[in-house]
């Protein structure tokens, strides 16, 4: 039996992620349809939606790292961490070793780094479906 979306179609990526394929605990990419593949991470009662691109540079997220035990996902390129109940960036190894380098300046202003985080998609399941949002948030 066919499902349709939940709510107005143009508010969800086209092609569901199917539950029932999924495997706990691992990184595991989708593609929602229109080109668009996001990183799915399931683990128990919980799914994480994510895009696939990581907010720092670009990094695939895909062949990022997630602990379990810590609720992180660590970047292969940089090896920042984020949590990904809330898509907060951890920890950023590269500080501790540019900490030396990081002291406030005229030119440099510690307050104004950027923040980066996670961007995490909003999903509804029906079924055995989760309907994977185009805007930005949690389930
Ligand atoms: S691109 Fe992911 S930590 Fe730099």
């Amino acid at each position: 039996m066919t499902q349709s979306p939940p709510g107005p179609a143009d508010a969800f990526y086209p092609r569901p992620i199917e539950l029932r394929d999924l495997h706990r605990g691992v990184v595991q990419v989708r593609d929602v349809g229109e080109g668009v593949e996001v990183v799915v991470i399931p683990d128990g009662d919980k799914l994480y939606v994510l895009r696939e691109a990581c907010p720092h540079m670009g990094g695939p997220l895909s062949q990022a790292t997630y602990c379990r035990k810590d609720g992180t996902l660590e970047c292969p390129w940089h090896g920042y961490l984020f949590d990904v109940a809330t898509g907060a960036l951890r920890d950023n190894p590269n500080e501790r070793i540019m900490a030396s380098l990081r002291e406030p300046t005229e030119c440099f202003r510690p307050e104004r780094a950027p923040r980066y985080a996670l961007t995490l998609l909003a999903y509804t399941v029906i079924g055995d479906r989760a309907y994977v949002s185009r805007t930005r948030g949690r389930e």
